[in-house]
C-alpha cells in the first residue's frame, strides 16, 4: 500500500492576512510542478478566507487550527464546521498539544470533533503525543493508546482512513530537539498498530505524520522512515523557502 506523502504547515498564532498573502505568493512558485506530495497549511481563522482564495487551483489544502463539534450553539468564541465549509476550508487540525495543554482541549471533546469534521465534509488531522516526563517514565505507549483510541472511537470504521494522525512528541515541539529516526518510527508504527486495532485495512491507508522541530535539514531522514507518511511543521512552515524545501524532501 503506497500512501501519498503529506506535508502540513501549522502557522499557530502567526501571520495576519497581509502576511499570509506574502507567504502564499512566495510559496506557490516554489511548489511549481510538485507532484506526488499533498501539501496543507493550518492557518489562523482570520486568514482562512484569504488563503483559500489565493491558493485556489494550487495543490495547497487549507486547514483551520481547531473546530467546535456542534453544528451551532451558545459557544462564545468557537467556530463550527459549517462556518469553515462556507470558506471552502479543506480540513481542521484537532487536538494540537498547545490546545490540549494551554486551552483545556480534552480527549472527550476530540471524540466528538473528529467524527463531526468528517460528517461535515472536513478532513480531520488529529494530533497526539507524549510529554518528556511521560517518555522518561516509559508511558509513551499508554499515552498514545489513550489519545488514539479516544480520538477515533466514534469514527465510522469505513471512514477511519480519511483521518490523518500527527504524532508530535511535546518535548520536540519548538525545542529544536527532534525525535531520533528510531523514536519517530517506533511511535508512528505503534500509532498505526492502534488504528489496526479498529480496522486493519484502514491502518494500511491512514497517513501518520511526524511533527516536532522538522526543518529542511532533517526532513529527508524522517520522511524516509517506513511508517512516517509526512510532517506537521511549525516554525519552519512560516517561511516559504524553508517550507518548500521540506515539501521537496518529501518527493524523495
Ligand atoms: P515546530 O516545528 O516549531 O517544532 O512545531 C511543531 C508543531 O507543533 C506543529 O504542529
Amino acid at each position: 500500500m503506497s500512501r501519498t506523502p503529506y506535508i502540513a504547515g501549522n502557522w499557530k498564532m502567526f501571520k495576519t492576512i497581509a502576511e499570509a498573502e506574502v507567504f502564499v505568493s512566495g510559496l506557490l512558485p516554489r511548489l511549481g510542478d510538485v507532484d506526488g506530495v499533498d501539501v496543507a497549511l493550518c492557518v489562523p481563522y482570520t486568514a482562512l478566507g484569504a488563503v483559500v482564495d489565493s491558493t485556489r487551483g494550487s495543490r495547497v489544502e487549507v486547514y483551520a487550527q481547531n473546530m467546535h463539534w456542534a453544528a451551532e450553539g451558545a459557544y462564545t468564541g468557537e467556530v463550527s464546521a459549517a462556518m469553515l465549509n462556507e470558506l471552502d476550508v479543506h480540513g481542521a487540525l484537532l487536538g494540537h498539544s498547545e490546545r490540549r495543554e494551554l486551552f483545556g482541549e480534552t480527549d472527550r471533546a476530540l471524540q466528538q470533533k473528529v467524527p463531526a469534521a468528517l460528517e461535515a465534509g472536513l478532513a480531520p488531522m488529529l494530533c497526539v503525543g507524549e510529554t518528556e516526563e511521560e517518555r522518561e517514565a516509559g508511558d509513551t505507549e499508554r499515552k498514545l493508546r489513550h489519545q488514539v483510541q479516544e480520538g477515533l472511537e466514534k469514527v465510522p470504521v469505513e471512514r477511519l482512513a480519511e483521518v490523518t494522525i500527527a504524532y508530535e512528541p511535546i518535548w520536540a515541539i519548538g525545542t529544536g530537539q527532534v525525535a531520533t529516526p528510531e523514536q519517530a518510527q517506533e511511535a508512528i508504527a505503534f500509532v498505526r498498530a492502534l488504528v489496526a486495532g479498529f480496522d486493519r485495512e484502514a491502518a494500511e491507508r491512514v497517513r501518520v505524520l511526524y511533527g516536532g522541530s522538522v526543518k529542511a535539514e532533517n526532513a529527508a531522514e524522517l520522511l524516509a522512515l517506513p511508517d512516517v507518511d509526512g510532517a506537521l511543521v511549525g516554525g519552519a512552515s512560516l517561511d516559504p523557502a524553508s517550507f518548500a524545501a521540506i515539501v521537496d524532501a518529501a518527493r524523495g
